[in-house]
């Protein structure tokens, strides 16, 4: 494991605030003409409780785009670097001498512009889409971040982002290779860190206005800690988080530091990835959550879908929620999973917590992560 690049938290001594971190610019801003459930984020912007996410089936992705604002959708998920189905996964070595898979270079972007395409299409203005992407570790050098986020604007189609989100702590070799590979067989890191990276961000918000507001995804505690040391804590986490792997105590610091989490994976181990791909497919191919009793249960209850139940779960917890489909029904039924759960239910779907946690590339990205969360 490179443990060169790791960084130590910083004491919690409290470095942290709640205040007027954002641009007031950028702050406040609300979705035109959005009637749905939305919290609030630290920057006083609006977020939908109920997004699209857009990993995977890239070929697919315009036309779940569009059906989903078709449907009401207003919160939109996506990232430089979203792999596709496992079968086009490639292979690294670890430091512990295994191989691992991350996805394969040559298949594993431009997901943005057929999102972009797919707003345009659909006529919606883009001040009512709450538009959401991610940097990819290749470019968290300081001085390659501007341009990253220049070549995800044009791709989208647009002059900003609601939100602009390290995808995660890791910092890979700079370059055009996303997922740069040694001879060794090994992934090759940068020699800045993500806080490098985090200053980075703040400075083009406040500059540029090409981002509305800053998070991250795939973070540790010390990890989230040591950026709200370097000036400005995340407007938004993004994490897995689904019946299956809670996160109690860590979502529940969110609140304590104002800091919105939104759900990946919302469905736990319904993404096929999970399932096919070694390093998580060992926990994945246990039953599916969508086949839990208890979610048909009240399902039947609440006259929802298990897939309801699920998301509703999410939001009742105050967390935004971005499930993917490609399939117009479902897609429609995801929409309509705003519902008021009764307390003695949210218990019971508490209580299907395992601590499975699938999203776990750690030893391919050469990054110990998720430190000190449950299900590692
Ligand atoms: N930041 C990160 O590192 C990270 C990691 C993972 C995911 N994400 C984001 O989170 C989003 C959601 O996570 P995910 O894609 O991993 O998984 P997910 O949304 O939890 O599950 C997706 C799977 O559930 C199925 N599905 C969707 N709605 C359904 C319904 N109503 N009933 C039955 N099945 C349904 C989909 O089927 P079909 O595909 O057949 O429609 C797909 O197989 C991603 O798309 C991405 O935007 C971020």
């Amino acid at each position: 494991m490179n443990t060169r690049h790791f960084l130590r938290p910083i004491s919690q001594a409290s470095r942290f605030m709640l205040g007027p971190w954002a641009n007031t610019a950028n702050a406040s801003r609300q979705i035109s003409n959005y009637t749905g459930k939305t919290f609030t984020l630290n920057t006083g912007a609006q977020i939908p409780a109920i997004g699209c996410g857009t990993f995977q089936d890239k070929e697919q992705q315009e036309g779940a785009v569009l059906e989903a604002l078709k449907a009401g959708v207003r919160l939109i998920d996506t990232a430089r670097v979203y792999a596709p189905r496992s079968r086009y996964l490639s292979s690294f070595s670890t430091d512990q001498g295994k191989k691992a898979e991350v996805a394969n270079p040559d298949y594993s972007y431009d997901t943005e512009s057929f999102i972009g395409t797919a707003i345009q299409k659909s006529s919606v203005p883009r001040d009512e889409i709450f538009l959401t992407t991610k940097l990819w570790c290749n470019s968290f050098h300081p001085d390659d971040v501007e341009s990253a986020l220049d070549d995800s604007l044009r791709d989208l189609q647009t002059d900003y982002v609601d939100l602009f989100m390290l995808h995660y702590p890791c910092t890979f070799a700079r370059g055009e290779d996303r997922f740069p590979k040694g001879e060794d067989g090994l992934m090759r890191m940068g020699e800045t860190t993500y806080v490098d990276t985090w200053k980075a961000l703040q400075e083009i918000m406040k500059r540029t206005g090409k981002i509305k507001a800053i998070g991250v995804s795939n973070f540790s505690q010390a990890e989230v800690e040591n950026l709200i040391a370097a000036g400005m804590p995340p407007a938004v986490h993004q994490m897995e988080v689904h019946p299956f792997l809670s996160q109690k105590a860590f979502t529940a610091w969110h609140k304590t530091r104002g800091i919105h989490v939104q759900q990946f994976s919302p469905l736990g181990n319904m993404n096929s990835f999970y399932r096919e791909v070694s390093w998580s497919n060992g926990r994945a191919n246990r039953g599916r959550l969508l086949d839990e009793p208890v979610l048909h249960e009240l399902g039947a209850k609440y006259n929802k879908s298990p897939a309801q139940v699920a998301l509703a779960w999410g939001v009742n917890h105050g967390r935004s929620v971005i499930p993917k489909s490609t399939i117009p029904w479902q897609i429609r039924q995801n929409v309509e999973s705003v519902f008021v759960l009764d307390q003695e239910d949210m218990e019971k779907i508490d209580a299907l917590n395992a601590d499975l946690r699938f999203n776990t590339p750690d030893e391919a990205y050469r990054w110990p992560l998720y430190q000190g969360l449950d299900g590692v």
